[in-house]
């Protein structure tokens, strides 16, 4: 974003992509990480005199349904977070691309920052190429004479309007969140110091495999927890009771198994309980005893010593997904213990996804511990993978 301010940005309208896909409880905004991380390019813009239109997207709204109240898709609570931490307000347009949109940007003031409605209510934005293309051509004529910056990482892996189809409309730059999170995942698929250890979470092996066949030939150690073990255990021949399992992976794993024996490390303990439930009866037991109809919801103490001492060892440290199902108190140790452990070792430990992002300001550990945590889930994940990610490559082609 110095190239564009060095350029000249005073007065100019600048329509920047963050990514404030942020946890909510209702209309409360449970973790703002994402909302901080966008803001030094937001400052840097409005320090320089730029008119600052924001666009971003907030879940996944069905069939593009307008904002309206619904708090899964309206973006209120966020531009009142970004309001405060800017101490400025942020007006909020009721749509997209039409009068609301129009009036709003019309109305940035200069050193200002406005927000447009939710991109995702607006259908195109994930729609035909064709579609997209026309949703970017309103938004660049939203900011008449204006240059877009791409600062939303989490979303830089997704061909959608605001992200993709706009850095070809409109003089394009990359922001500071990008610059730095790029620069940081570099070093991992480079040379990264060994040991270089990867943990594993979440609740699909289906979503992780691209990842998964990727990183064990590169990595020293893979630690695998989530729900995603269960398939995996599974895969070893254990009985994981009323575990969630993909059936379809398991042939997969057994697979993995079997090529990354020395790699892979899976649980040897979990916290089994009697229901989906924070009310649940639990009961912490080796990984080969899950008692039938009981569901593995969590990684148990002796998975989490072993997995610290690996952790001990490592130079690098990549961390993406939950260990168990963190949000319900009972089930949040491994999550917690893992997170601890990569506070504690001496490794450039990174941390990938909101989730676990959220995990370790949820456990109240000083982000000073990590080397760099990630706003990006899936995107942080393809760029391990080596994919090309759109958001980024369109940046690169240049006018
Ligand atoms: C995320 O939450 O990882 C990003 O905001 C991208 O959201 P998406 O997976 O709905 O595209």
């Amino acid at each position: 974003v110095d190239d564009l301010i060095s350029d000249g940005v005073q007065g100019r309208y600048v329509l920047v992509r963050a990514d404030f896909n942020v946890p909510l409880d209702g209309y409360t905004i449970t973790d703002d990480g994402r909302i901080r991380a966008a803001l030094p390019t937001i400052t840097k813009l409005v320090g320089a005199g730029a008119r600052v239109l924001v666009m971003a997207h907030l879940g996944r709204p069905k069939g593009g349904e307008p904002p309206g109240r619904d708090p899964l898709s309206t973006l209120t609570p966020v531009a009142g977070r970004l309001g405060q931490l800017i101490d400025d307000r942020v007006s909020l347009a009721e749509d997209v691309v039409g009068q609301s949109a129009r009036d709003v940007a019309q109305d940035v003031k200069v050193g200002g920052v406005a927000l447009l409605a939710n991109v995702r209510c607006d259908p195109r934005e994930t729609g035909t190429p064709a579609e997209r293309d026309a949703l970017a051509t309103e938004l660049a004529e939203l900011v008449p004479g204006g240059a877009f910056v791409s600062d939303g990482f989490g979303v830089v892996h997704r061909e959608q309007a605001s992200v993709y189809e706009i850095a070809r409309k409109l003089p394009a730059y990359g922001g500071d969140l990008v610059a730095r999170e790029t620069e940081v995942l570099r070093r991992l698929t480079g040379d990264p110091a060994r040991p270089y250890v990867v943990i594993l979470g979440g609740s699909k092996v289906s979503d992780k495999l691209a990842v998964l066949t990727n990183l064990l030939p590169k990595v020293d150690t893979l630690l695998v927890g989530g729900a995603m073990c269960f398939t995996f255990l599974a895969a070893q021949g254990y009985d994981v009771g009323g575990s969630k399992l993909e059936s379809d992976q398991i042939d997969t794993c057994r697979d993995l198994l079997a090529k990354y024996a020395d790699t892979l490390v899976l649980p040897s303990d979990v916290v089994a309980a009697s229901e989906f439930s924070a009310d649940a009866d639990t009961r912490t037991v080796p990984a080969d005893q899950i008692p039938a109809g009981w569901l593995g919801l969590d990684v148990g103490p002796a998975t989490v010593a072993a997995f610290g001492s690996h952790l001990a060892d490592a130079a690098t440290v990549f961390w993406n997904g939950p260990m168990g199902v963190f949000e319900m108190a009972p089930f949040a140790a491994g999550t917690t213990g893992v997170a601890e452990a990569v506070a504690s070792s001496s490794a450039f430990s990174v941390i990938g996804g909101g989730d676990s992002a959220s995990a370790i300001r949820a456990a109240g550990l000083d982000e000073e511990r990590f080397g760099h945590i990630s706003t990006g889930g899936g995107a942080s994940l393809e760029f391990l993978e080596g994919k090309e990610l759109p958001g980024i490559a369109v940046l690169e082609e240049g006018p």
